[in-house]
């Protein structure tokens, strides 16, 4: 039995969580940040709270894909909202929607295309938001982590770090006269190439010649199961940064994070690490606490694993405490600076509106 001002806080809760639904942040996109290429088009997601000098992540979308689709793919704005950094979701309409990863211009610092396109998107967010720019990151999954690599190895002055789920090699496509799946040499996405560490690694320097400082870390994960992108291009970029970066083979983690994957560490595990994900196709799901974790930007702490999957992006964002009493239904059951009941009352499940509100529905 529900009683009248029982049902009114609720009704109360419903329009209160979708009243902040309404005045959230939302994906943007921007015109005039300075671009000079009609196929390259920059989408913006600024959180309500930024971090003062906030660090600044660009999500790269894979072939085919959008900044929309890439946006809702993953919980990485769910984490902007928490952790106050600025997302940048550049789109290509181009080539199937691919980005070029073979021109000599995009494998060359300042050299133009899209890998400059996407730096320049970067030196327009840190001087409007007043970004950190010691914290700008790239992450991709399939062609956006074919772009990844390149923006390491082209702008290695502009990144600290990037992420990318069953990609390539920077410089893979040189030869190549586009990169898309229909692309007729596909010795680079099956894994052809046959180079050595040291090969890898020139083709890596060659995008910045004359570059001397400290090249961004690399996190890289691929499937055993990608018929489209095979798994030898988890060796070959780890081959091709363990040789840019001068760091060597450590030991392997197997079951992390997760079962059936194995975590490859070289040197202290900080600045170069690839995932196995042993049966998993084309491509591996996004990792957001462990790419947020590589890049020091979860805040210390220990962190969990988790995971989105490509078929749809479920939400849970941490609470209070209180998994020891039950939160009844419409109820708060978490969100930032929630300090009660963080279980719901059967059959209910706590869902996330923001960062802010979870409610049990
Ligand atoms: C591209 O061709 C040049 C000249 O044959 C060769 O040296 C280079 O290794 C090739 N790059 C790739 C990625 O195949
Ligand atoms: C580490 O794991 C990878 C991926 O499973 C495997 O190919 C490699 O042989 C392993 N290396 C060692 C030394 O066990």
């Amino acid at each position: 039995m529900v009683s009248k001002s029982a049902f009114a806080r609720a009704v109360g809760m419903a329009m209160l969580a979708m009243s902040s639904l309404a005045f959230a942040a939302s994906l943007t996109q921007v015109s005039n940040w300075g671009n000079t290429d009609n196929g390259v088009s920059m989408y913006i997601y600024v959180p309500d709270r930024v971090a003062t000098k906030p660090p600044v992540i660009v999500a790269i979308h894979p072939c085919g894909g959008s900044a929309q689709q890439y946006f809702s793919l993953t919980r990485l704005p769910s984490y902007a909202d928490s952790l106050g950094f600025i997302l940048i979701y550049p789109q290509t309409t181009k080539d199937q929607n691919c980005w070029d990863c073979y021109s000599s211009a995009t494998n060359t610092h300042n050299g133009g295309s899209d890998s400059k396109a996407i730096a320049t998107m970067v030196s327009y967010t840190l001087s409007k938001y007043n970004g950190d720019a010691s914290k700008v990151f790239s992450v991709g999954s399939s062609s956006g982590a074919m772009m990844t690599p390149i923006l390491m190895a082209a702008y290695p002055d502009v990144f600290a770090g990037g992420a990318g789920f069953s990609g390539v090699p920077a410089g893979c496509f040189e030869n190549a006269t586009s990169s898309t799946p229909s692309n007729p040499d596909q010795s680079c996405a099956r894994a052809q190439k046959g180079f050595t560490a040291q090969q890898w690694g020139d083709i890596a320097r060659a995008e910045y010649p004359g570059y001397t400082g400290q090249y961004p870390k690399m996190q890289i994960w691929e499937g055993t199961a990608d018929t489209l992108v095979l798994i030898g291009n988890l060796q070959a970029q780890l081959d091709q940064w363990s040789n840019v970066m001068g760091l060597s083979f450590s030991h392997n983690e197997t079951n992390t994070p997760q079962s059936g994957y194995t975590k490859i560490v070289y040197g202290d595990g900080t600045r170069l690490v690839g995932y196995s994900a042993a049966g998993v196709g084309h491509f591996v799901p996004f990792h957001e606490n462990d790419v947020l974790s590589f890049f020091n930007l979860l805040g210390g702490g220990t962190s969990t694993s988790s995971s989105t999957q490509p078929s749809g992006p479920t939400s849970t964002t941490g609470g209070g405490g209180g998994p020891s009493c039950t939160a009844a239904h419409w109820a708060e059951c978490g969100g930032i600076g929630y300090g009660g009941c963080t279980v719901c009352a059967s059959p209910y499940s706590c869902q996330v509106s923001n960062a802010y509100y979870s409610q049990c529905l």
